[in-house]
């Protein structure tokens, strides 16, 4: 068997054909009617209390922070009121000693340092006239409304509290699990004496949401985010009767008047215990070899932080196999591979790999051979060798994006968004969806397959990126908290 043939082969592994889109569709509706009832089930569906999108009037100054990739980002978010916002940020790397192996008080003081230098830069004036009214005793005056959007699993008790389930995306710091993040949040600021109320707990995807809903065009409200980068997930307005297990939180406070709440669908994990989702070999040794291995199952499958590793693993199997030739020099092969290459590293090779490879049209692999030697420093390898990679990357992207599809189709399907002619509206982020070529046009193919949504539902659906969720979206969300004075109550674990 040739390279070429092999690599052809294993891409099979990965076709996700439409009867198995629309398997996972009705499972996908099950298990978010289950997470809708009751606690601990694979779709945690987690009530934010977040009861309304915005409509774009929204007006005033408010802080952000974002934690929830390898940056941790600061900003000042001024709404303007009429659809349009200024934004002024700053973003840092989390040191990698902080994201694994510190403690969370190492984690959430680092955080409030940034704040901390963030409004000394930016915001300075504020920041000296609060210490100065500090010195006569008043504490209380002035201090900024944060919205903290944390992507990561959270049960949430109200806009401003939750407790954290689990790290995903690499970060692991076993102390925080369990602990109200807000308060981990509140306690360090308060120790640096910082002008700032957390106000709000906010997930990438909710704040998504919001932040389309301000500044999409049109009368409509936006219905669901979504993010497909490091991380996969989503979050959508719920009727608040189906939220049944929000009966049995008997002191949670929210505003009910609407009808209707936002869902953090914590779609990552749908499906744990495979009895749908599509697997590969691959799949299951990224898993097993994984810091968390058993959840985030549907995320390992579909995500910028898995899709590399996947091809990597791929790529081992036809280098490792003594019949083929992937990266091996011989004879009739000049190409290189040095001993230190991330090829041989577990997380080695980054995701954006594949979105340069899939974007490649030259017909001598121009961009392949690029981003081979960029990233794995892999020299002269040869068309056939750059026509595999081609094919796998290709193959893992296009299920990716897929089975982005299930979720979205599900969602709507089950909220009955396509049984009218209204448009519905989608706002979507993350490295994915922006740079992997054509991963929407993937994703619709699959939507179309779904027969409850076919052509026409497909038209309905309106997609736009929505960017600066985790700024704009989590100062909407600090507004809305900062307007409830009955949620004015200190934080302390
Ligand atoms: C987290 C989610 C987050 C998503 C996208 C996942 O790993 O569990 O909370 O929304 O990544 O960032």
């Amino acid at each position: 068997m040739s390279l070429v043939e092999e690599a052809t082969r294993i891409a099979r592994e990965f076709d996700y054909p439409a009867e198995q889109v629309q398997r996972g569709v009705s499972e996908y509706i099950r298990q978010l009617n289950e997470g809708l009832a009751k606690e601990n089930t694979t779709l945690s569906q987690i009530p934010t209390f977040v009861t309304a999108v915005p409509n774009g009037t929204e007006k005033g100054l408010y802080l952000a922070v974002d934690l929830g990739g390898t940056n941790f980002r600061v900003c000042s978010v001024q709404l303007h009121g009429d659809t349009t916002f200024s934004l002024t940020q700053s973003k840092i790397m989390i040191p990698r000693e902080l994201m694994a192996s510190g403690t969370s008080k190492d984690l959430f003081l680092f955080l409030a340092r940034q704040i901390e230098s963030f409004l000394r830069i930016h915001h300075n004036e504020h920041f000296e006239a609060h210490l100065r009214r500090r010195l006569d005793g008043n504490h209380e005056q002035d201090l900024f409304d944060l919205g903290f959007t944390f992507s990561f699993p959270v049960r949430q008790f109200g806009i401003n509290s939750g407790t954290l389930i689990r790290w995903t995306k690499g970060f692991n710091i076993p102390d925080a699990v369990g602990h109200d993040v807000c308060a981990l949040l509140q306690s360090a600021i308060d120790e640096l004496q910082l002008p700032v109320r957390v106000a709000a707990l906010v997930n990438d995807t909710v704040g998504t949401l919001m932040a389309r809903s301000y500044t999409s065009p049109g009368e409509t409200g936006t219905f669901l985010g979504a993010i497909f980068g490091t991380g996969t997930n989503g979050a959508y307005v719920e009727k608040l009767d189906k939220i049944t297990k929000l009966q049995h939180m008997k002191d949670a406070h929210y505003d009910k008047s609407t009808g209707e709440m936002i869902i953090n669908a914590e779609w990552g994990s749908f499906d744990n215990h495979l009895s749908v989702l599509p697997s590969t070999v691959y799949d299951h040794d990224l898993d097993a070899e994984s810091n968390n291995p058993g959840v985030q199952m549907f995320e390992k499958r579909v995500s910028g932080m898995f899709l590399g590793e996947i091809l990597r693993r791929a790529l081992l199997a036809i280098h490792n196999n003594p019949k083929l030739a992937i990266f091996k020099a011989s004879e009739t092969s000049k190409v290189s591979l040095p001993s230190d290459s991330l090829f041989y590293r577990q997380w080695g090779l980054d995701t954006s790999l594949l979105s340069q490879v899939e974007a490649d049209t030259t017909k001598d692999y121009v961009d392949v051979k690029a981003a081979l030697k960029d990233h794995l420093k892999i020299e002269n390898p040869s068309n056939d060798e750059c026509e595999a990679v081609k094919i796998l990357v290709h193959a893992i992207g296009k299920r990716a994006a897929r089975l982005s599809a299930v979720p979205l189709a599900a969602i709507l399907i089950d909220a009955g968004k396509l049984d009218s002619d209204d448009v519905v509206d989608v706002g979507v982020d993350g490295s994915l969806v922006e740079f992997y070529p054509n991963f929407e046009g993937y994703m619709r193919e699959a939507l179309r397959e779904v027969p409850q949504v076919g052509d026409a539902g497909n038209k309905k659906i309106r997609i736009g990126i929505s960017k600066d969720g985790s700024g704009v979206g989590a100062a909407l969300i600090a507004l809305v908290a900062s307007k409830d004075e009955t949620l004015h109550t200190p934080h302390k674990e």
